[in-house]
């Protein structure tokens, strides 16, 4: 089959790591007999430098008319540090999870058995750790009215929700958990919120009509934090709002033991993008430092969603043997030698040769 991908590298260290998600792709092109073909478009800090927008048009019509859209990063720290920059390239993402539709943002975080002492967090906790994070990604806080008064001296956020919003994605957490081991946590600020007491009533009738056999359970966002990290396996598909999911899987990622692992999935009724959880990392731009795992395993998450499940387990058993061995940027193993480029070739050559792999192995 022929599969057309928007590929959209971004700022910082996006075009190195997505590279390497594009050579794995074209080797599991070349292992299955499928033929991908990118097409590029502008997005971020790079789209603003060079056209004054942050998700040009032409960007938003190369994404639509892919089977699948293969994200980098975006930012760049001279926003970061500009509170009064009207445009950003933050907006470049989020418009584009608008345009494309993109409610639901699935997150996965396990502990690799063969990393688990690259974790802060003690072995013992951590080991068997295996969740979803499903985020809402297209409402809340993020997208509700902004406000910032003449004087500069007030500002505000909304945060609203219809039960539209939340029910569709609840019942994409609901179907993931069917498959898994049968749990979905519901994490909010009931207790102060009404749009989380929203979330609540609609995700328990959800779950009492259409789930039954499903075990629902709720955590306030401040207590699910601390459970992170003192009991990450109580935990199978954990559902929640936008920036709530925001926060926490950047503090899931430190069960995995780099942030740079984590790869995720934007999806909707029509799109699917591709992205790490992970920023650009200005800092490592062009060094060839990057871990490109992130984005090799959403280059697989991208594959799944195209049906190619058989692919996509094969670039996830690729990485799990790169991590076995070693072959690691040195966000993982600080004594390192090897680079982005190594371990994203290392990880297409592997895909490429299942057998040379076993010779490989014995030796
Ligand atoms: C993420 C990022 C984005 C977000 C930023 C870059 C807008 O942090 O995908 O987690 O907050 O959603
Ligand atoms: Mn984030």
């Amino acid at each position: 089959m022929e599969y057309k991908i928007a590929l959209l590298s971004g700022d910082g260290i996006g075009p190195e790591v997505a590279k390497q998600a594009v050579n794995v792709l074209e080797s599991v092109g070349k292992a299955f007999g499928h033929t991908f073909t990118f097409e590029e478009g502008l997005v971020g800090a790079i789209a603003i430098d060079k056209t004054g927008n942050p998700l040009p048009d032409e960007t938003i019509k190369i994404c639509l008319r892919g089977d699948a859209v293969l994200f980098g990063a975006i930012g760049d720290p001279k926003y970061d540090t500009n509170p009064d920059a009207k445009v950003r390239p933050e907006q470049g993402l989020l418009k584009l999870r608008k345009s494309l539709g993109l409610y639901t943002n699935v997150r996965p975080v396990k502990a690799y058995p063969t990393l688990l002492d690259k974790s802060p967090l003690k072995r013992n906790r951590i080991e068997g750790a295996d969740m979803l994070i499903y985020r809402e990604l297209t409402g809340g806080i993020y997208f509700g009215e902004k406000h910032l008064s003449e004087d500069g001296k007030q500002a505000s956020d909304l945060c609203s929700y219809s039960e539209e919003e939340i029910s569709r994605i609840a019942r994409m957490a609901f179907e993931a958990a069917k498959l898994r081991r049968k749990k979905v946590t519901l994490v909010d600020k009931a207790n102060v919120l009404e749009t989380s007491r929203l979330w609540r009533r609609v995700v328990t009738k959800i779950a009492k009509e259409e789930y039954p056999q499903i075990e629902l359970d709720f955590l306030f966002v401040d207590n699910a934090a601390m459970q992170m990290i003192l009991d990450p396996r109580q935990f199978d598909v954990i559902l929640t709002e936008n920036m709530f999911g925001d926060i926490i899987s950047d503090e899931a990622s430190v069960i995995g033991g780099s942030i740079g692992l984590l790869a995720s999935a934007s999806v909707g009724d029509e799109h699917g993008l591709f992205e790490p959880i992970h920023g650009s990392y200005p800092q490592a731009k062009g060094k060839n430092i990057a871990n490109p795992i992130a984005s090799i395993l959403s280059a697989a998450l991208l594959l799944d969603y195209l049906g190619l499940n058989e692919e996509g387990n094969a670039v996830r058993e690729a990485v799990d043997i790169a991590l076995a061995n070693g072959v690691v940027t040195s966000d993982l193993d600080e004594h390192s030698t090897y680079g982005t480029k190594a371990v994203g070739d290392y990880i297409s050559v592997l895909i490429q040769s299942a057998e040379e792999l076993v010779v490989n192995l014995n030796h």
